[in-house]
Order: C-alpha cells, then structure tokens, then sequence
C-alpha cells in the first residue's frame, strides 16, 4: 500500500506528478472523458504497474496520450492521410486512432500487439501533465478492472486508495463516457467502441463511409470484457415503462432516469434524474450508477435511450453494466 495524495492540477502538483511518472509511477489525471490512470508510456514496468493496480486482464491494451501532434512520430511507424485528416478534425478530443505502432512503445502498452491506440486528450490539465513529463503517458481508464470508469477525482479514490501515488482533481469529467476509438490504418475508417464522437461525425470528416469491424480491425479488445458494473444489479428500462410510471417514486421524480423499486407508492433509494439531451445523461451515466451504489441500493433501473447517435455510446455501456 502506498499513500495516495489527491491534489489540484496546479505548477506544484504537475511537477510532483511528473517526477512520480519519472520514477516508473502511477499518476492518475482528469481527462473531458473520464479520468485516466497514467504511466510513462516508453517504461514496460511502469506499464505493467498499471495492470496490476487495476487488476486488468493483460489481453486488454493502455491508450497512449500525447499532448501534441509532435510526440505522434515516435509513437507510430507513420500516419496514413485518414488518420491525418481525422486528427486535424477532432484532436485535442475524445478521438483514439489506432494506428502501426513504433519500435519505441513497449509491448507492455499494446498487450503485445503490433497496433497502438493514441489519442491527444482535450482537457488542459492532461496536456500540461504529459508536456511536463515531456513524453507520452500510457492510461486505461482510473477504474479497478470491469467497475464503471471515473468521472471525479472521488471515484478514482474510491477505487484506487493505496495503488496510485497521486490523484490529479480536476473536477467533472465533460463527457462522462471514454472515447471514440477508430481504426485509422485503412482508407475507412472503422469504429473499434462507440463514444461520444458519433460514427456520423466521424464519416463526414473523413469524408468516406465507416467499415464495419472485422478480422483485419476488430472490436477494441476492451469490449470483450464485463465492464462499467457497480455492485448492485443493473436492469435495463424502456423509457415507455418509465413514463407510465411503472418504476415507482415518479411523482417525487418526474422521468426518473436512473432509479430504484419498481413497486408505485414506494420511494426508491437512489432517483437521478437528468435534464438535457442524450449528451447530459452520457455526462452522468457512471457518477449515477456509482452513487447508486454508494447508496446501498441493490437493484437500479435504467432508463434506456435512441440507440442512435451519442445514443448508442451509452447503450454500448449500459449492456455491459447490465450482463449478468
Ligand atoms: O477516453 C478514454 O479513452 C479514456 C481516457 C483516460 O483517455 N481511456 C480509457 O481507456 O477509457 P480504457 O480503460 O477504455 O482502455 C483502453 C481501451 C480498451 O478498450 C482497449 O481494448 C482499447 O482501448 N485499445 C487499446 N489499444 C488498442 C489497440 N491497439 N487496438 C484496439 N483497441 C485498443
Ligand atoms: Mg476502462
């Protein structure tokens, strides 16, 4: 067990950090998708550090962050003109390219694979920190293995005390879910796990339509895996059966989104109800069904939303939370 120290991003705090990653540390960093659990990317220990703090299967790869298109040459063997036009439109942004990786990043990073997947975080806090350890650093989400990601410095602590020396607190994560991971090796690109970034979107900037996953891109590795589960039961609702009430407290909470009890009259444990658009609820997906948890609540009803759009990120995580 090592102390964990949580501290705001400040000069102080980015130096200390940066010396930690150094010496083969961990680091864990706010990013506007969640937040993520670092070390130096070009250190095999340092990254097999990471999967032991988390508990991750070593079948399932780290992204690699850079806070620059510079520090993109030494992490791949070249950038196709998809890639190339991708990164132009979306970066710094919830976008990960995977790409050939380069001689210079470990197999420890890519679970010895011959892809690496990169991405040029939009939160200035990640990008202050990478610049001033003046390399790449190598992150999964801040999570223990297979529990919903972390969208505040709280939820990381919760999970990681005494594995991680530092915790950057960079408040709320804007997006709330991880990012859109395409494969930009070919002429189409294929999305690899569903983000905030729509397919959509990313078509239109490419200016090509998608591919469909396949053998020579498959599905990120990741969504193999049982994911994002609190410890109470998922269940997955109709948002028909929710607007008739049928899942109880309505009265108190209007169309509830994420709530309890399923029995009308009986006010439900935990009611978390959004406001806004699809965008909002992926913001608040895993804080609610964390503070869900945190609230001793054993079964917890979920709203489902237009497996559409933004839609289908937060469908993909939902399934997953909800698997038995
Ligand atoms: O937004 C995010 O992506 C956050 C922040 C911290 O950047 N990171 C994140 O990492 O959520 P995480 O825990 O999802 O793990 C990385 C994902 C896994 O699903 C993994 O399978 C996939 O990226 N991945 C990594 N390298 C890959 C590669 N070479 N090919 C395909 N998928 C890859
Ligand atoms: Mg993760």
């Amino acid at each position: 067990m090592i102390r964990t120290r949580v501290l705001r991003p400040n000069a102080a705090a980015l130096a200390a950090a940066a010396k930690i990653l150094r010496a083969g540390g961990l680091v864990a960093f706010p990013t506007e998708t969640v937040y993520g659990l670092g070390a130096r990317a070009y250190d095999a220990s340092a990254a097999r550090r990471v999967y032991k703090a988390k508990g991750r299967p070593a079948d399932n790869p780290l992204i690699v962050h850079i806070s620059d298109e510079a520090m993109l040459e030494d992490v791949v063997r070249q950038v196709p003109p998809l890639a190339r036009k991708l990164m132009d439109a979306f970066w710094p942004g919830p976008l990960t390219l995977v790409l050939e990786k380069s001689a210079r990043v470990p197999g420890a990073v890519t679970a010895g694979g011959l892809t690496v997947a990169v991405r040029c975080p939009g939160h200035p806090a990640a990008r202050a920190l990478i610049r001033a350890l003046g390399e790449p650093i190598a992150a999964p989400s801040a999570n223990l293995s297979g529990r919903p990601s972390p969208t505040t410095a709280a939820h990381v602590l919760r999970d990681l005390r005494g594995r991680v020396a530092l915790i950057l607190d960079g408040g709320s994560c804007r997006k709330g879910l991880e990012s859109t991971i395409v494969d930009a090796r070919g002429r189409r690109p294929v999305v690899l796990r569903p983000g905030t970034l729509t397919g959509e979107t990313i078509a239109r900037a490419a200016g090509v339509p998608l591919a469909a996953p396949g053998r020579a891109a498959p599905a990120a590795p990741g969504t193999r895996h049982r994911h994002y589960a609190p410890s109470c039961r998922v269940i997955l609702a109709p948002p028909a059966l929710v607007r008739r009430g049928a899942l109880a407290g309505l009265g108190d909470i209007g169309t509830g989104l994420v709530h309890r009890t399923p029995w009308p009259g009986r006010r439900p444990a935990y009611a978390r109800r959004v406001r806004g658009g699809v965008g909002a609820y992926a913001a608040a997906l895993f804080s609610a069904l964390r503070d869900a948890e945190a609230a001793g609540v054993q079964t917890l009803y979920v709203e489902t939303v237009p497996d559409r759009g933004i839609g289908r990120a937060v469908m993909d995580r939902l399934r997953r939370a909800a698997l038995l």
